[in-house]
C-alpha cells in the first residue's frame, strides 16, 4: 500500500475519518490523495464543489430514476446508466459516485422510492450489482447506500426499524447481499437506527456486513447521520460524512485517553487510505467514450423501456391525425423526484406536446394547462376530441413521506371530469411511487407511468404513444387498492419506533400469502408486481426444468401472438409447498426479458443459482436450502401465471 500508516501522527489519523468538507475526504494538506464525491442515482447533483452546503448544483445530463430504470427489467440498462454516469464523473473529476440506491420498498408513501428499486429485495440487488459493475468497469467508484431498514423517510434521522432476523437476513439485507457480488468501494450506513441503536454505530451491523456478506471496502456514514463518532469508530465505521468539528475533538480525547485504542484507530485509518489510494490508481485509467448526445440517447432508451403501460381499451396507440387534447400543467417538466438526486439541467425539456408533434404530423394537437385558468376550460377542449391526455404529477421527495396516495383533489376532479366529456381519456403519470386510482381508474380509457422519466422522458413518451415504440415496462412495486391495504401500513409505527411485524410479508409476498389463506378481500390489488401492458399479445409454453447441482434452469418458450414486434419480461418465482419453516407464499428467484418478433417465437433460459432457494435458519444462522418438492412459477406477472412445474432438490 502507498500509504504507510506509522508515517501518520495520532492527530492526522483522527482527521482522516471524517471528511474535509461535505464533497471532500481529508488530504492532510496534500499528503493523502483527496476524494471528490458526488450524487447521485441518476445523474451528477454537486453544487459546484465548492465544498458547502446548497449552491446551484452542475447541469449534467437528467437519466430517469432508479424506479423507471428497474421496470426496464434489463439489468444491461442498470450497467449502462452506470457507464454513462461514470463519464460524467471523469468529466467533473468525481472519484466516486454516491449510488446506488437499494432500498426495499416497504411503505408505498415512502418519500424516496423513486430512488429505490423495488419491493422485491432479490430485484433490487441484482439492479444495484449491475449499476455498481456499469460504473466501477470506468474507474469511478460506487456508495452502495442506505445500509440499512432505511423504508421511510418522516423522522429518518430518530426513527428505529424493529425486526426480526430472518427479516433483517431474508428482505432487509438480501438486496445489499447480492449487490455487493460487484463489490462497491464503499457502503453507505443509513440515518435511521435498527433495534433501537443507530446504524452508523451498529456494530453488529458492520460486522455483518464485513464478515457474512463479504465487504470488504470503507463504510461511510450518511451525510450527517453520525451522533457519537467515538461509538461509530468502535463500530466498525470508517468515514463520518461530512466534517463536524466536535466530533474531531471528542475523538481526539478519546484516542489520547485510550477510550478507542490505537489499533481501532488503525483500522479505521487504512480503510481510509485505501480508498484514498485506490481513487488516485483507478483516475490514471479513465477515459471517457461516451458522448453527451450518447449519453442522453441512453437516457431516452431507459425511459423508452421503462415506461409502465397500465390500462389501455384500444385506444393507445394513437392513429397519425387523430385530434389529440394535451391537458396540464407543468406535469410534464417533472423529470426527477426532489433531494439529494435531484439533477439541473442547463436547457428546457420539451414539453409532450412539442415531442408528441413529430410523430402525428397529421394530428392536430393542442395543449392547455391548469395555471390559473378554471379547471372547466381546459376540459372543455377536451371535447369532441379524438383523444384526451391528461398529465399529471405527483411530487415525490427525499426527508418526507407523502401523507396521501392519492393524486390531489384537483388532479382527481381534473382526470374525472375530462373523462365525463370525453370517453378516450389517457392519464399519464408523472410520479416517484404507486398512486391510489380508486376514485377514477375504471372511468378513463388508458394510464401510462411515466415515474421520473429525466430530460428525455417526453421524447420516450411521445413514442409509446404513437406507437414507433412498444410498450414494454412492467411494475416492480404492487399498486394496491388504498394506502391501508399495504400490511405494513397496519403494523404499528410512532414518531420513533417502526415494528416491522409484517416480517416477510411485504409487497407481494403478502397478497399472494393472503389470497392462499382465502382472504380474497385483503388480496386484491389494482395493478400487481410484475405487471405491464404492451401492445403486442404473448403465450407461453414448453416449460422444462432441469437441476445442474449448483443452479436450476428453468426453459420455456414465449411467442408473440401479434403482428407487432415487442419484448417481453418473463417472471420465475419460486415455492416451497411443504418448507418446514415460515415462508411468502411464492418469492422471485429470476427473470427475463427479449425482444419477441411478430407472430414468433423465442426460446428463453432462465439460471436461477440454488443460493437464491435458500432461507436463513435462525437455528443454526446459516443460510439453509431445504431439500424436497420445489414449485417453479413462471408469470406474465406476479398474478398472470403462465405456466407452473416442480423440481426435487
Ligand atoms: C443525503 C442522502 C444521501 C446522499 C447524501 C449526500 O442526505 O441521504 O443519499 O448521498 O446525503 O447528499
Amino acid at each position: 500500500m502507498k500509504y504507510d500508516i506509522k508515517n501518520f501522527t495520532l492527530d492526522e489519523k483522527v482527521r482522516l475519518l471524517a471528511g474535509k468538507d461535505v464533497w471532500h475526504t481529508e488530504d492532510l494538506d496534500g499528503k493523502v490523495y483527496k476524494v471528490k464525491v458526488s450524487d447521485g442515482p441518476v445523474g451528477l447533483r454537486t453544487p459546484n464543489f465548492s465544498g458547502e452546503w446548497g449552491g446551484k448544483s452542475i447541469p449534467a445530463v437528467s437519466f430517469p430514476s432508479t424506479q423507471v430504470l428497474s421496470q426496464t427489467w434489463s439489468p444491461s440498462l442498470a450497467y449502462r446508466t452506470g457507464e454513462m454516469l461514470a463519464d460524467e464523473c471523469i468529466e467533473r473529476d468525481v472519484d466516486l459516485l454516491l449510488a446506488p440506491g437499494i432500498n426495499v420498498k416497504r411503505l408505498p408513501q415512502c418519500g424516496r422510492n423513486f430512488e429505490y428499486v423495488s419491493e422485491d429485495p432479490y430485484l433490487s440487488g441484482i439492479f444495484g450489482r449491475e449499476y455498481i459493475k456499469g460504473v466501477q468497469d470506468h474507474h469511478i467508484g460506487t456508495s452502495l447506500k442506505h445500509y440499512c431498514v432505511n423504508n421511510q423517510e418522516n423522522s429518518r434521522l430518530s426513527q428505529s426499524s424493529e425486526l426480526d432476523e430472518r427479516t433483517l437476513r431474508e428482505i432487509y439485507t438480501y438486496n445489499f447481499k447480492i449487490a455487493l457480488e460487484a463489490k462497491p468501494w464503499t457502503v453507505m450506513s443509513s440515518y435511521n437506527a435498527v433495534n433501537g441503536v443507530k446504524v452508523s454505530q451498529h456494530k453488529k451491523l458492520n460486522d455483518m456486513l464485513r464478515e457474512d456478506l463479504g465487504f470488504d471496502g470503507l463504510i461511510m456514514s450518511d451525510w450527517g447521520a453520525v451522533d457519537d463518532h467515538v461509538a461509530s469508530v468502535k463500530s466498525g465505521l470508517d468515514l463520518e460524512m461530512p466534517y463536524k468539528k466536535e466530533n474531531y475533538e471528542t475523538l481526539l480525547a478519546a484516542v489520547k485517553s485510550g477510550e478507542v485504542t490505537e489499533e481501532e484507530l488503525d483500522a479505521r485509518c487504512i480503510k481510509v487510505l485505501e480508498l484514498c489510494e485506490r481513487c488516485e490508481s483507478e483516475k490514471k485509467l479513465q477515459k471517457v467514450e461516451s458522448t453527451v448526445e450518447e449519453r442522453r440517447e441512453a437516457a431516452q432508451r431507459v425511459a423508452e423501456e421503462g415506461i409502465v403501460l397500465l390500462k389501455n381499451n384500444g385506444i393507445l396507440p394513437l392513429a397519425d391525425g387523430a385530434s389529440v387534447s394535451v391537458i396540464g400543467d407543468g406535469a410534464t417538466k417533472n423529470i426527477s423526484g426532489g433531494g439529494s438526486s435531484r439533477v439541473e439541467l442547463d436547457h428546457n425539456v420539451p414539453t409532450l406536446p412539442e415531442e408528441l408533434k413529430a410523430h402525428l404530423p397529421a394530428s392536430a394537437i393542442s395543449h392547455v394547462e391548469f395555471y390559473g385558468g378554471k379547471i372547466s376550460r381546459c376540459i372543455t377542449n377536451a371535447y369532441g376530441k379524438d383523444a384526451a391526455i391528461v398529465c399529471v404529477d405527483q411530487i415525490d421527495t427525499e426527508g418526507t413521506d407523502r401523507d396521501s396516495i392519492r393524486l390531489s383533489a384537483r388532479l382527481e376532479e381534473c382526470i374525472i371530469e375530462t373523462a365525463r366529456l370525453n370517453p378516450n381519456t389517457i392519464v399519464v403519470l408523472y410520479h416517484g411511487s404507486v398512486i391510489d386510482m380508486t376514485a377514477w381508474e375504471d372511468k378513463v380509457a388508458a394510464i401510462v407511468s411515466v415515474g421520473y422519466p429525466g430530460e428525455k422522458g417526453n421524447a420516450a413518451l411521445a413514442k409509446i404513444l404513437s406507437g414507433k415504440v412498444n410498450p414494454s415496462g412492467k411494475t416492480t412495486e404492487t399498486y394496491p387498492m388504498t394506502a391501508d391495504d399495504c400490511l405494513a401500513n397496519r403494523c404499528h409505527r410512532t414518531f420513533c419506533h417502526s415494528v416491522y411485524s409484517d416480517g416477510l410479508l411485504v409487497g407481494y409476498r403478502w397478497y399472494d400469502t393472503a389470497k392462499y389463506m382465502g382472504k380474497e378481500s385483503e388480496a386484491k390489488v389494482l395493478y400487481p408486481f410484475g405487471y405491464g401492458l404492451s401492445y403486442s399479445t404473448f403465450e407461453y409454453s414448453e416449460l422444462a426444468i432441469t437441476d445442474n447441482g449448483e443452479n436450476i434452469s428453468v426453459e420455456f418458450d414465449v411467442t408473440n401472438t401479434s403482428e407487432r414486434d415487442g419484448a417481453e419480461c418473463a417472471q420465475v418465482y419460486y415455492r416451497v409447498p411443504t418448507s418446514a419453516v415460515f415462508r411468502p407464499y411464492k418469492e422471485l428467484c429470476g427473470f427475463e426479458k427479449k425482444l419477441v418478433g411478430a407472430d414468433k417465437t423465442e426460446h428463453y433460459t432462465v439460471t436461477v443459482p440454488k443460493e437464491y432457494l435458500a432461507y436463513y435458519s435462525t437455528a443454526t444462522d446459516k443460510w439453509e436450502i431445504e431439500q424436497g418438492d420445489y414449485e417453479i412459477i413462471v408469470g406474465a406477472s406476479c398474478e398472470d401465471v403462465r405456466l407452473t412445474g416442480k423440481i426435487e432438490i
